[in-house]
């Protein structure tokens, strides 16, 4: 954002870019919307994208991309060894995120299979501040277990410190000793996703960085969202109002031993990386490189994407660029929160998020309140929001329902993507869901897959709720 002195002497934020390209959007009316998350088995995954109107499942993949991203896809050297857009990305992560060594994926998850091969075993233990869904898979699959340990706040969903994402220092201290030669690495997540979108502070990223010196841990940072993480170290954290992005995220990163990140996020392209100044775990990396991703210098990415990535990872710290699907996030929460919505406080980054358990307090957790609760906002609006509660949680090996600490729904905010009226027409479909929410009932499974069930699993509306929601929108609202 370009940020201004008004007439009033309050900062006024403007948007540092306008809009050349755009897609036309449709609204299904509610008939149509009822039959489409049918198919969908009440799952927003398996929606079809011509049925949404708002698509708020993810920022992944989906942000709006640069005219010079664009550009750079254009001139892309098309090799399969040796092209010329990985050294000019491989310079970029070097100039910008301190690190020599980078290894390219096809995305986040990637990153995450070959560094859960390379350092977890049998019997390991990952402290961390919260667990990313695909995280917590690969690191079980390697036959590791994770350990969450945020700060308390974290859990408190109407808690406003600043940094939710800080990890809990004692805590870590104490799983030093407690697992004493079981731990791999320690990673920290920043902009904590299933926390809410919640930042971690620099003085929090500092103290770990201490303490994994100390027990000669490497510090592995997931740099997915990084870009929100930096701007809101200078928006809150005491001390970096006046610094850069630039040099934020510079000084942030350079407490990791290895960076990953998912691309389709903070850089708006579709990819990912892993990078490190550690000659020996470059090397233990890499070699899995042919095997699983593709050669060294593509590493199973389109170049094109290889290309837009080193505009857009430069472009993630260009200060008026960044910011403005904060100031949507901010607007949205702030308002549902004077309005007694239960939402995650402070507004974060990627989305707003309700909490189901409060909006529908009805529904036991069995029964999947945050699925019932993305559903219904589905058929009430058109918007798809993601499920992430226990739904988004895998059986334990017992087929033990796993509750996680918060059963939210995600409204995300792709960056540079949606406008003000858009941010006006959730609040307002979001209010009227609330103040009809005793008609939204739970959901059963019709197919529960084994692992990452949410991505594919079909359930059903019990005693068909749906119907029933739809004809009391339809006789208040009408058809749209
Ligand atoms: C924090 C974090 N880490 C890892 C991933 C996985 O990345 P990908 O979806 O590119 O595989 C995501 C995806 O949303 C994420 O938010």
């Amino acid at each position: 954002m370009i940020v201004v002195k008004s007439r009033s002497g309050k900062p006024l934020r403007v948007e540092g870019f306008r809009i050349r390209i755009f897609e036309k959007l449709s609204l299904p009316p509610i008939s149509e919307r009822l039959k489409a998350i049918r198919e969908a088995g009440w799952n927003t995954f398996l929606l079809k994208a011509d049925s949404v109107f708002l698509d708020m499942l993810t920022d992944s993949g989906v942000n709006a991309m640069s005219d010079r991203q664009l550009a750079a896809m254009i001139t892309a050297q098309d090799a399969y060894a040796g092209g010329r857009s990985f050294y000019e990305l491989a310079s970029v992560v070097e100039e910008l995120m301190g690190f020599k060594y980078v290894i390219p994926v096809h995305q986040g998850r990637a990153a995450e299979h070959l560094i859960s091969k390379v350092f977890v075993r049998e019997g390991s233990v990952v402290p961390m501040n919260y667990h990313f869904t695909t995280t917590k898979a690969h690191i079980e699959l390697a036959g590791g277990e994770i350990l969450e340990i945020p700060i308390k706040e974290a859990l408190d969903r109407r808690s406003r410190h600043p940094f939710k994402g800080d990890i809990d220092i004692a805590k870590l201290e104490e799983a030093f000793r407690e697992f004493k030669g079981r731990i791999p690495f320690v990673r920290v997540e920043a902009v904590a996703n299933l926390l809410g979108g919640q930042p971690v502070s620099m003085a929090n990223i500092r103290g770990v960085r201490e303490l994994c010196d100390k027990h000669s841990v490497p510090l592995v940072i997931d740099a997915s969202m990084i870009d929100w993480n930096v701007y809101f170290i200078k928006e809150r954290e005491p001390g970096y109002g006046s610094k850069s992005l630039r040099d934020i995220l510079g000084e942030f990163l350079s407490h990791a031993d290895i960076v990953y990140m998912s691309s389709r996020k903070a850089p708006s392209v579709r990819g990912g990386l892993i990078a490190t100044n550690s000659r020996e775990f470059y090397e233990k990396l890499v070699v899995h490189l042919p095997v699983y991703e593709g050669f060294l210098t593509y590493g199973g990415m389109s170049v094109k994407e290889i290309a837009a990535m080193a505009v857009g990872l430069t472009e993630m710290v260009d200060e008026s660029l960044i910011g403005s699907e904060l100031e949507l996030i901010n607007y949205v929460v702030e308002e549902l929160d004077r309005k007694g919505v239960p939402v995650v406080l402070p507004p974060g980054g990627l989305g707003v998020h309700l909490d189901s358990l409060e909006f529908l307090p009805h529904i036991p957790r069995a029964s999947y309140p945050a699925g019932s609760l993305a559903s219904a906002l589905y058929l009430v609006s058109g918007i798809r929001s993601m499920e992430r509660g226990a739904l988004s949680m895998d059986r334990d090996k017992y087929g033990r329902e796993i509750y996680p600490d918060l059963e939210l729904v995600r409204i995300a905010f792709p960056r540079r993507t949606y406008l003000r009226s858009h941010a006006d027409y959730l609040i307002d479909r979001v209010l009227w869901l609330y103040e009809h929410r005793e008609h939204v009932k739970g959901l059963r499974w019709l197919y529960e897959p084994p692992i990452l069930r949410f991505f594919l699993g079909r359930l059903e509306d019990m005693g068909g709720w749906g119907e029933n929601l739809a004809e009391v929108y339809r006789r208040e609202l009408g058809e749209y």
